[in-house]
């Protein structure tokens, strides 16, 4: 039998339908925790398959969820390129930023640093039951290159958008880099075992509209094309946060399955082709909130989009502070129980 993701990332609308949260996996479930400070570097966390595939397991378990998602980061393709890559306690990410071309030069895409995800994709693969779909990712060009360029998140990337207006070809270059690593580590994502894969284009909102075919279109393109023609059955969603009044377009360009649309978009009136998945977006606020305002927006999205292929989630990952009885609480009311 066909799981429900996959099928409704088919185009097959579902009578209820499946759900998963961005960022499901982390800090506010205490047993994330409890596990996360037996191995206090993040990014050997996420090289730990055994570690690894039991974070991911986590939420499935407590939420009865239709998918996992793999435990790791959009920052590791840097990591394997060779970019210097830390977490800095109660800070984020840092990277020891791109400063020239010669620097993008240098960047050496080392897949065998990435095989230990492919091991913690085989270890949760075997732990899933037959109705639980598998859900890989990696981040999409623009946005794992901000934080290439800018070092670190919270900016407003103007030295990644001083670059590509300044240095096009250069841009271009760092583009293709990504193109092929993201290419390369998603088809042994597939290969390993992943049964559907999302790209995060998590800052998708700070591109100008002169750049976005550039920075977000054709990139994203390469990529769902080289990873159609190994595997043609492994369906992407794309999420490009912030994107709005590009959706449409994006959808068609990239020839996406499934879109991830953000919580200040219309889910209702959002014009997709008809058989493209939309997954999205009930506002994270909302569930850190709980209670009947979450539950009546909870199903007023699921009423909204009856009859459609549609796959319930947040509009961006679950916050730090939620409590984790909220999300038991909204897979219910989700499900009309
Ligand atoms: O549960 C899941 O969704 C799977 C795991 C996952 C993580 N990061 C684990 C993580 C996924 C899908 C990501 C994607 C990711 N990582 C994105 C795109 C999604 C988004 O949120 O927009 C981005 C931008 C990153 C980069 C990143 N990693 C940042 C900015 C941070 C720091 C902010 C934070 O939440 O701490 C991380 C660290 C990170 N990645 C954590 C987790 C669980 C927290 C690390 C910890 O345990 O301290």
């Amino acid at each position: 039998m066909v799981k429900k993701l996959i099928s409704v990332l088919n185009g097959e609308p579902a009578s209820v339908p499946p759900i998963w949260l961005m960022r499901q996996a982390g800090r506010y479930l205490p047993e994330y925790r409890a596990l996360r400070a037996k191995a206090p570097d993040f990014v050997q966390f996420c090289l730990n398959p055994e570690l690894a595939a039991e974070v991911t397991l986590q939420p499935v378990r407590r939420f009865q969820l239709d998918a996992a998602i793999l435990f790791a980061d959009i920052l590791l393709i840097p990591h394997a390129l060779g970019q210097k890559l830390w977490f800095a306690e109660g800070e984020g990410p840092r990277l020891e930023p791109l400063r020239d071309g010669h620097d993008i030069a240098a960047l050496q895409y080392d897949g065998e640093k990435l095989a230990p995800v492919m091991q913690t994709i085989r270890g949760v693969r075997s732990a899933l039951g037959n109705d639980t779909a598998l859900i890989g990712f990696a981040g999409a060009p623009w946005t794992v290159a901000t934080y290439m360029l800018e070092g670190r998140g919270g900016t407003d990337h103007e030295t990644i958008r001083r670059w590509a207006w300044a240095e096009p070809e250069s841009f271009a270059r760092l583009m293709d880099v990504l193109v092929e690593a993201t290419s390369a580590y998603l088809i042994a994502q597939a290969d390993a075992g992943a049964e559907a894969l999302q790209l995060f284009e998590s800052w998708a909102g700070t591109v100008p509209a002169g750049l976005f075919e550039r920075a977000v279109l054709a990139p994203t393109a390469r990529i769902v094309a080289a990873v159609k023609a190994t595997h043609p059955a492994v369906p992407i969603i794309g999420f490009p946060r912030g994107a709005g009044s590009w959706l449409s377009r994006y959808a068609r360009a990239t020839k996406v399955r499934g879109v991830g649309v953000d919580q200040m978009t219309d889910l209702a009136t959002l014009a997709l082709p008809p058989q493209v998945a939309r997954q999205g977006n009930l506002d994270p606020v909302l569930l850190l909130q709980g209670g009947e305002a979450m539950r009546a927006e909870g199903k007023r999205l699921v009423a909204a989009m009856r009859g459609k292929p549609f796959i319930f989630n947040l509009g961006h990952g679950v916050m730090q502070p939620t409590p984790p009885e909220h999300v038991a609480d909204l897979v219910t009311a989700v499900r009309g129980l």
